[in-house]
């Protein structure tokens, strides 16, 4: 887990809510998160899938070793980059990888290959740097492998959600503008189902959901109104594309009817997210419930 926090980390530079001053402060007993992003080996520590891009790259790189081997004097242990989306908080980060000495092998649906070429052209711009090569990955469940990382077989599933507000269709959403990934291991044929902008839930999700060893799902609002509540925003949850955790449907409810060996862990949690406080009912709900809150630096085997 390289980055557990949506969009603006936490804290937050210009949020002055309860936990943000609170973790800032050090009243409030709450670890510091960076954006949201993972990086995943099929048990080869050389070779690495990074899963998102997010703004703070540099710093996720500086605080996990294991992605520089220095083997040349040039080097990183990524083989791979998959985008689970075009949103800003999982992007950025292309252009800190810019001194790459080769062409970054970027795996993104058709939509979010448009949005990146042209409501925000990072794939041109990176062009006049290291360069991208693209490759396709379809939502509908097809199989693919990231190249240079072995033993893991991937799979998309379009979810609803939300296009970047950039996005030229933010407000007429396609097939693709969000997907969940499904890992599974080779040896072991255990999965993990990663999920982290996921507004509702639909037939195939459910299926991989059920069928996890470990979910990784949208974990970034406790409640519909939560912005609203502090002020941050006039937009509910629902409306930005993700899925709050309590009230009826909500993530804790789905969660509640998922296997009892599947681990359940919430990521791209939101500053304004009262889960982040240790020592909050919320936070002692999810404990009660066997439900994880993720942080910078968890490891998970499956
Ligand atoms: C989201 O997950 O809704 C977006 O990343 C929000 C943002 O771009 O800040
Ligand atoms: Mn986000
Ligand atoms: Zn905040």
């Amino acid at each position: 887990m390289l980055g557990s926090a949506a969009g603006g980390g936490f804290p937050q530079w210009n949020c002055n809510c309860r936990n943000c001053s609170g973790v800032r402060n050090g009243t409030l007993r709450a670890r510091p998160r960076t954006q949201s992003s993972i990086a995943v080996s099929g048990g080869d520590e050389r070779q690495w899938a990074l899963v998102n891009a997010s703004p703070d790259i540099l710093a996720q790189l500086k605080a996990n070793a294991v992605l520089q081997p220095a083997r040349a004097p040039r080097d990183t242990a990524i083989a791979g980059i998959v985008l689970v989306d075009g949103q800003l908080d999982h992007t950025v980060g292309l252009l800190m990888l810019r001194e790459s000495t080769r062409a970054l092998r970027i795996w993104c649906t058709d939509p979010v290959y448009a949005d990146l070429t042209r409501g925000n052209p990072i794939f041109e711009i990176l062009a006049h740097y290291c360069g991208v090569e693209r490759r396709e990955m379809r939502s509908d469940g097809a199989e693919f492998a990231v190249d240079g990382v072995d033993g893991l077989r991937w799979r998309a599933l379009a979810v609803t959600g939300k296009a970047a507000p950039y996005s030229p269709h933010r407000e007429s959403p396609v097939a693709g503008d969000n997907v969940a990934l499904v890992l599974r291991d080779g040896a072991s044929g255990r999965a993990l189902v990663y999920a982290p902008g996921l507004v509702s839930m639909d037939e195939p999700m459910w299926r991989a959901m059920q069928g996890a060893a470990c979910v990784l799902l949208d974990g970034t609002f406790w409640s519909d109104d939560e912005m609203i509540r502090v002020g941050a925003s006039a937009k509910r949850a629902r409306e930005i594309g993700h899925l709050p955790q309590s009230g009826p449907g909500g993530m804790l409810e789905w969660l509640e009817k998922l296997p009892a060996g599947c681990r359940r862990i919430l990521i791209h949690v939101n500053n304004t997210n009262p889960i982040l406080d240790e020592g909050s009912p919320e936070h002692a709900e999810l404990a009660r419930r066997g439900v994880e809150v993720a942080w910078d630096g968890l490891e998970i085997e499956l």
